[in-house]
């Protein structure tokens, strides 16, 4: 068996508009190490959440995956590549939930408000495992206790809007795990929570993966939070994929000026005395548009990651 849970290769997608057609995703490539922390970094709109939505095979119209492959290699079943999958094909119910599930960034897309929150999770058991509704329900509390939901046989009862931001993203991380996937996803999973919080779901995703080894990919836009949590690092931009590699390469010498730039935006970290390049130049590629993420230099500065801009930096 490959050590690598999901091989991710040419992936490319398209959205076809009234204004032409947006190509999402172009060329992706990367693989997922079996029972690591790999995190995809890029500024909103770089194709994260897309590539997210194809690994679980939710890309919607007019939304299409036009090319590549993904091949899956689960410890439960033999490998097999999620892209040409028929949408009738039996593995996809598998895929979703049980072998791969995802955590995103609003609590309330994952919890419905009209069931309990113990009725939720004890459902996600009973949709892929035969197992009674009584013994759903006491692997539900005990992995509601797991993610630090407290008194959880008066909790187990009570509905999301009776639970705070926080404890309604444990609830949702419970959901998540509760049938042991090899693959969890967490798609900004602490963006719309408080600072405070945030760090406590961060803290609690890093213990569950160290307890139950299973492989996580983590999309954020935030660097700061790769540094405390993945193995490996992804960095995309405008639906590329521009740098990989672990967590100690991309922050001490990060090869690409957007990926700097993403380093110069948290405070303390900026490599220094390293030559940036222009972005166009390192992508070879006409098509990048000026669209540049703006970040702010460890002075103080805030600047556009432009390529101009970074000449400038550099001639400094
Ligand atoms: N429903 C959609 N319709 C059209 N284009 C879309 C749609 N969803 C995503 N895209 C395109 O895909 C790009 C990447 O989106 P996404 O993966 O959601 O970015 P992010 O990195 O913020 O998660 C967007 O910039 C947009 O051009
Ligand atoms: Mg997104």
């Amino acid at each position: 068996m490959t050590d690598n849970v999901l091989e991710i290769r040419d992936l490319a997608v398209e959205f076809k508009t009234d204004t032409g057609i947006t190509h999402a995703l172009r060329d992706v490539s990367f693989d997922v190490p079996r029972g690591k922390v790999t995190a995809v970094v890029g500024e909103s709109g770089s194709g994260k959440s897309v590539t997210a939505n194809c690994i679980m095979r939710i890309i919607q119209p007019p939304g299409k995956i036009v090319s590549g492959d993904m091949m899956f290699s689960p410890t439960r079943t033999d490998p097999y590549d999620i892209v040409s999958l028929d949408n009738k094909d039996p593995r996809l119910v598998d895929l979703r939930g049980d072998l791969i599930s995802m955590v995103f960034q609003e609590p309330m897309t994952a919890l419905s408000p009209v069931y309990t929150v113990g009725n939720q999770v004890a459902e996600a058991i009973l949709c892929h495992r035969d197992v009674t509704e009584e013994e759903a329900w006491e692997e539900a509390a005990d992995m509601l206790t797991r993610v630090g939901i407290d008194d959880v046989p008066r909790r187990i009862h009570q509905y999301p809007f009776e639970f705070s931001g926080g404890m309604r993203q444990r609830v949702v991380i419970a959901m998540a795990l509760v049938c042991n996937p090899e693959v969890l996803i967490c798609d900004e999973p602490t963006t719309a929570l408080d600072v405070t919080i945030q760090a406590e779901i961060l803290t609690l995703i890093r213990d569950l993966q160290q307890e139950l080894s299973n492989s996580v990919l983590f999309i954020t836009h935030d660097l700061g939070v790769v540094a405390q949590l993945a193995d490996q690092v992804v960095v995309m931009y405008q639906g590329r994929v521009l740098e990989i590699g672990t967590v100690r390469q991309v922050l001490k010498e990060p090869l690409h000026p957007y990926t700097r730039g993403l380093l110069a935006a948290i405070p303390g970290i900026v490599p220094k005395g390293q030559r940036l390049e222009t972005i166009a130049s390192v992508v070879g590629d006409s098509d990048i548009e000026t669209a540049y993420p703006l970040t702010r230099l460890k002075d103080g500065r805030e600047v556009s990651l432009s390529p101009e801009a970074l000449r400038e930096i550099d001639n400094e």
